[in-house]
């Protein structure tokens, strides 16, 4: 059966923004984010606390977190990869973050610079931190249906490290297919694995489009029970460190489908459609979202 609600978490302003080559002004990011706030999506990722010579794009991280106009209601978590991020980031006013892990060791030491369990060790440190703080965590897994650097990725490895993330007191793991390789054959195994180690209420799918495989892998996975689902506004982004995966499903996509289906969102999607050509006409770029580009030929 179908839920009768999902959580939409829009990644668009982090991970949609992170890959772009030329720096997208403070004030363009901050009007994306006051944009969807308006649209009624319950959770914004903002920016990340991380290193700017790593990730240049989300240099601007405390301006945007100033800068953004909290709806109530809304969260607008960021990412923090170590204490020093997330010390940072309650600093900047964050009152919500991610830890963001992986799958295969190569996409690790690639994506932050340490091992699988090196980087478990470092979320340790922001989870005791986070706890005192009284600071909900998320906690991604990448390069879960398989790696830019590994290839195939078992099931069983995606279920180890969520695992470890829910034990050590993740409110939610997101499950990304980072290069976007997955088919609603492999979601359903991975899902499979997953949901033997983690209660499915806990889990998020996070899909790249690369493959045109998106949407189809998210209804598998809310047909095996999954309730939250990441995705980006006008389809933006992808990750720098796992070159030519493109950007996450648009989230206009996804509430076309899920009320097609049925399924409540408080997503206003006109609103969200405004959003998203915002960005586009700031960044110059046609959206990927096929939703927008229907309507605005309409
Ligand atoms: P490192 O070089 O190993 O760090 O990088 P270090 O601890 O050795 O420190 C080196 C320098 O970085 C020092 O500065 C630190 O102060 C600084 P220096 O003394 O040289 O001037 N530093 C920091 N600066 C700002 N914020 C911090 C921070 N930590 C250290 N938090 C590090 C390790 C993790 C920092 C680096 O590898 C990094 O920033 N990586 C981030 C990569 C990233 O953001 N990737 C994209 C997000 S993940 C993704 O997109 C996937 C996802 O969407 C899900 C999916 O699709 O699968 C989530
Ligand atoms: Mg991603």
């Amino acid at each position: 059966a179908l839920p009768d609600k999902v959580k939409i978490v829009e990644v668009g302003p982090r991970d949609g923004l992170q890959n772009e080559k030329t720096i997208v002004p403070t004030e363009t990011k901050i009007n994306l984010i006051d944009l969807l706030s308006e649209s009624g999506l319950p959770v914004i990722e903002a920016t990340s606390f991380v290193s700017p010579k790593w990730v240049p794009q989300m240099a601007d991280q405390v301006e945007v977190m100033k800068g953004i106009c909290r709806k109530p209601g809304v969260s607008y978590p960021v990412l923090t990869p170590n204490l020093q991020g997330f010390q940072a980031a309650v600093k900047a006013g964050a009152a919500e973050v991610a830890i963001f892990g992986a799958a295969s060791e190569l996409f690790s030491k690639k994506n932050i610079n340490c091992s699988v369990d090196e980087s478990l060790q470092r979320f340790d440190e922001v989870m005791k931190a986070a706890k005192e703080a009284g600071v909900p965590v998320r906690g991604y897994v990448s390069c879960v249906l398989g790696c830019p650097y590994e290839g195939k990725v078992a099931p069983e490895k995606v279920a180890h490290v969520a695992k470890r993330l829910y034990s050590m007191g993740c409110y939610e793991i997101s499950l990304g297919d980072t290069i976007g390789v997955g088919t609603p054959g492999s979601m359903t195994q991975m899902l499979a694995a997953v949901t033997r180690e983690v209660p499915v209420s806990a889990l998020a799918v996070h899909c790249h489009d690369t493959y045109g495989q998106a949407l189809a892998n998210i209804l598998v996975a809310l047909q095996m029970g999954i309730s939250v689902v990441d995705s980006s506004v006008a389809g933006l982004g992808g990750c720098p460190y796992a070159q030519g995966a493109s950007g996450n499903v648009a989230t206009e996509d996804v509430v076309y489908m899920l009320h097609g289906l049925g399924i409540q969102t408080g997503v206003d999607l006109s609103k969200l459609i405004t959003a998203g050509a915002f960005i586009c006409r700031s960044l110059n770029r046609k959206t990927n979202s096929k939703v927008a580009q229907a309507t605005c030929k309409l």
